[in-house]
Formats: C-alpha cells, sequence, structure tokens
C-alpha cells in the first residue's frame, strides 16, 4: 500500500494513502494534528476531499460525469427525471415495477399541506423565489414531523418542491394555484400547475416535456459542490433531511453557483440591448480593473469541457427548431463562447461554458421566467442531495463537520471599560 512521508520540524511522519475506484487518490491527514500538531490550509477546500462517496464521478481534465457509473451522455439521451433520482438515491436503476411505485408516489405526495398556502400570501410580490422555495422547504418539519420516516421524506420533498415552485410563480402573477394530478408525470405535472389557467385548456407539450426532462437530469448531482457540501455539513448535526435542503437551495442561490444559470441571461441581454457587442464583454472579463465576469464560464472542477454544457448546447439549437423559436440570446451565447475560447486569457485559465451557459436559453424557449431558473436548478439538483444527505447518514463512521481554523485576530487584550455603571 502506497503511503506519503511529512517532515516537520525534523520529525518523519507516514502518511496513508486511499485509492478511489477510479484511480483517485489522497493523503489521509485525519490524524494529523494528534500525531504532529499542525492542520492543513486549503482556502475554498480546492485540494481537500471532504469524504468517500459512491454516488457520482468526475474527471474534470478529460470531461466526465457519471451517476452511479452511468454516463450523463446515456442518461441525458435515455432516460426519464424520476428514474435517475432513484438510481442517485438508491444506487441501482429502477425495474418496471419499482419505477411505477416511484412514480406513482411522486405524484401522491405532490400536494402541500392545505395551511402552507397561506405561507404564500404573505410574501411581498417581489420576493424571490429561491427565498420562497428554500423557506417552504424549511417549514416542512412543522407539517410532516415524523423524522423516522426517510423514504417517506425523500418523496415528500422530491414530489413537493416541484408544487412549491409552481404555486410561487402563480402567487407573483396574481394566477390561481392549480393543484396536481394523480394521472400526470413529474415533468407534465410540473408545466400544467405553472402554465394551466381555468381561462382555457393547457395540453402539455411533449417538446417542452422532453426538455425539462434533460435540464432536470443534467442538473441532478454534481459531488460535492458547494451546495451539497452545505447539505452535508448542516446533515452532519443530525439537522432533518427538510432542514439540509433548504440549506442547500440558500448556498445554490448564489451567483458563483446556481445563481448564475440568471445572471447569463441578464448578461446575454444586456449584451443584445448594448447592439450586441459581445467583444466589448469578453474584454471587459479581461480586464481586472472591472469586476465583471463572464457568467456561465469557468469551473473549479472542468478543466477542459462540461460535458453538461455539450449537451445542453445541442439540445438548444434542437428545442428551438421543434418549438420554431428563433432566440437572438442563442446566437450572442455562441459568438461569445467561440471568441472566448480562443482568446488566450480564456485559453491560459482553462475557462469554458459550464452547465449554466445554455441552460438559460432553454428554460426561456419552456417559458420559465428568468427569476425562476435557479428555481429550476434546485428541482433537478434535490436527488442529489438526497443520496448525499442519505449516503453520509448511512455511514456508521459519520461525524459532526468541523473544519479548524488559523487564527489571526488580535492576541489576548484588557477590557476596559468606557463607562462606569450607576
Ligand atoms: N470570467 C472571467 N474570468 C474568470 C472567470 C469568468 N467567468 N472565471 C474565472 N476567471 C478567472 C479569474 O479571474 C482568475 O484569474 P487570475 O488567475 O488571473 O486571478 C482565474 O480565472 C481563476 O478563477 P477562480 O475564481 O480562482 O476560479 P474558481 O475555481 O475559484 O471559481 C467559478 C470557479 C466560481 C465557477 C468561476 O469560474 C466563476 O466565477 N464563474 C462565473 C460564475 C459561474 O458561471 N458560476 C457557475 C459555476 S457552475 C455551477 O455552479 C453550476
Amino acid at each position: 500500500m502506497a503511503t506519503a512521508k511529512l517532515i516537520l520540524d525534523g520529525k518523519e511522519y507516514e502518511l496513508s494513502v486511499i485509492e478511489g475506484t477510479e484511480g483517485e487518490k489522497a493523503i489521509d491527514i485525519s490524524n494529523l494534528r494528534n500525531q504532529t500538531g499542525y492542520i492543513t490550509m486549503d482556502t475554498g477546500y480546492a485540494n481537500t476531499g471532504s469524504c468517500k462517496s459512491a454516488i457520482t464521478f468526475i474527471d474534470g481534465e478529460k470531461g466526465i460525469l457519471r451517476y452511479r457509473g452511468y454516463d450523463i451522455e446515456d442518461l441525458a439521451a435515455n432516460a426519464r427525471f424520476p428514474e435517475v433520482a432513484y438510481l442517485l438515491i438508491y444506487n441501482h436503476l429502477p425495474n418496471q415495477a419499482e419505477l411505477s411505485e416511484w412514480r406513482r408516489q411522486l405524484t401522491l405526495h405532490s400536494l402541500v399541506h392545505e395551511s402552507m398556502l397561506n405561507f404564500f400570501d404573505h410574501f411581498p410580490p417581489t420576493a424571490h423565489p429561491m427565498s420562497i422555495l428554500s423557506a417552504m422547504v424549511a417549514s416542512l418539519p412543522a407539517f410532516y414531523p415524523d423524522m423516522d420516516n426517510v423514504d417517506v421524506n425523500i418523496m415528500r420533498v422530491l414530489a413537493k418542491a416541484k408544487t412549491i415552485a409552481a404555486i410561487s410563480y402563480k402567487k407573483s402573477i396574481g394566477e390561481p394555484v392549480v393543484y396536481p394530478r394523480t394521472d400526470y408525470s413529474y415533468m407534465a405535472n410540473f408545466l400544467r400547475m405553472m402554465f394551466a389557467t381555468p381561462a382555457e385548456p393547457y395540453e402539455v407539450s411533449e417538446v417542452l416535456e422532453n426538455a425539462l426532462n434533460l435540464l432536470l437530469i443534467v442538473h441532478a448531482d454534481h459531488e460535492q459542490n458547494c451546495s451539497t457540501s452545505t447539505v452535508r455539513m448542516v446533515g452532519s448535526s443530525q439537522a432533518s433531511l427538510f432542514a439540509s435542503i433548504s440549506a442547500g437551495i440558500c448556498a445554490l442561490s448564489g451567483p458563483l453557483h446556481g445563481g448564475a444559470n440568471q445572471a447569463v441571461i441578464e448578461m446575454l441581454e444586456k449584451i443584445h440591448k448594448d447592439g450586441g457587442d459581445y467583444k466589448k464583454y469578453v474584454n471587459m472579463a479581461k480586464d481586472k480593473t472591472s469586476n465583471f465576469r463572464l457568467m456561465g464560464f469557468g469551473h473549479r472542477v472542468y478543466k477542459n469541457f462540461d460535458p453538461r454544457a455539450k449537451i445542453l448546447k445541442k439540445a438548444c439549437d434542437e428545442v428551438l427548431a421543434q418549438l420554431g423559436v428563433k432566440d437572438p440570446l442563442l446566437d450572442i451565447a455562441k459568438n461569445l463562447e467561440e471568441i472566448a475560447l480562443s482568446d488566450e486569457f480564456f485559453i491560459e485559465r482553462k475557462l469554458y461554458p459550464n452547465v449554466d451557459f445554455y441552460s438559460g436559453i432553454l428554460y426561456r424557449a419552456i417559458g420559465i421566467p428568468t427569476n425562476m431558473f435557479t428555481v429550476m436548478f434546485a428541482l433537478g439538483r434535490i436527488p442529489g442531495w438526497i443520496a448525499h444527505w442519505k449516503e453520509m447518514h448511512e455511514d456508521p463512521s459519520l461525524k459532526i463537520h468541523r473544519p479548524r481554523q488559523i487564527y489571526t485576530g488580535h492576541r489576548k487584550r484588557e477590557f476596559v471599560p468606557v463607562w462606569q455603571r450607576p
């Protein structure tokens, strides 16, 4: 077995090496502080493994992404989202009977407690749908307090999140809430709850259903990213599945993470309004004195290409053609990508379009409003968060997550009161 040697203050220490099934290697430092008095420092955790996990494999150099051993390209081309959710959570693809029951349960659990509807009425109309989603998911334990029934709670959060998302949209535009139906699929139910009105019949379009299915699948998991690590961090205190997922939603909302899909469309709209001068924006992104970044570009792990961005770029062409939509933002995005990929600044830093670069164009084509893009990401990511929360709780060696720090503040000081007690 390979080991690593560390020489510190003239003393030699042997550290064991851990190897994953795909040959990834780690130096085990779990006893380092006890042995040496030192900790390691890795701001942003770029070189730190926080756990062993059997859910998702990424090779950022080769652009490989696999859920439970299945290539993302295969799943995106052939699977349905509920099937992928089952795979991530239970580590095997469901057979016919398991899939039928899983789908039935997901539709049965789609309704939210009627009292929850009161909450929606008291958010200001300007409330961001991500705030509403995280608040509503955080309040689920109040309505469903039985925390021991993990499998039922898994179905509850998966099924209800899409209903919560659609209700928040209906409330924001002042239309009546559309209730879920048990005879509709996950995707069809969501589209119906979003877009049906009492004014006219609504038929779910197969093109939109398939586009949504693809989007949710490519977002379903991405190993130890910021929001998933948050779910694990919160869950490590034995906080409930609902509380942990609500925390994940909050982490996802930031523009450097899931919030980037909204930021990309806002950026493309700005370039469009500005006469389509995308070169100006590429130059701004290179200018270190401007705070501007090309949103939807760059990734901590992918250093060649993001396979999800490839899948979505192709889907943009196909779906827009099927719908007969011509979106000028798609042309701007493609031009931006082309010019950035041939520019030394982006080549040197290995900056490529990430999943968020093209997803917004598809969401727009489906009719999802821009401020709901990150909610869509969250709906896709919920199975991944559940899988990680479950994997962590099934590990008998689970410990509360508690990193260390190097303190750089004041040394001990005397307290001198500025006022006298009367
Ligand atoms: N535009 C311009 N320059 C960039 C960009 C960008 N989008 N991304 C990184 N850079 C530059 C940085 O300025 C830095 O340059 P320097 O070495 O000269 O200082 C270098 O590339 C490395 O960037 P870091 O911020 O150190 O990379 P990190 O791995 O920490 O960040 C991140 C990755 C957050 C995704 C970053 O690339 C970014 O901000 N991208 C834009 C936001 C975005 O699209 N986020 C979605 C990520 S995918 C997801 O969460 C689903």
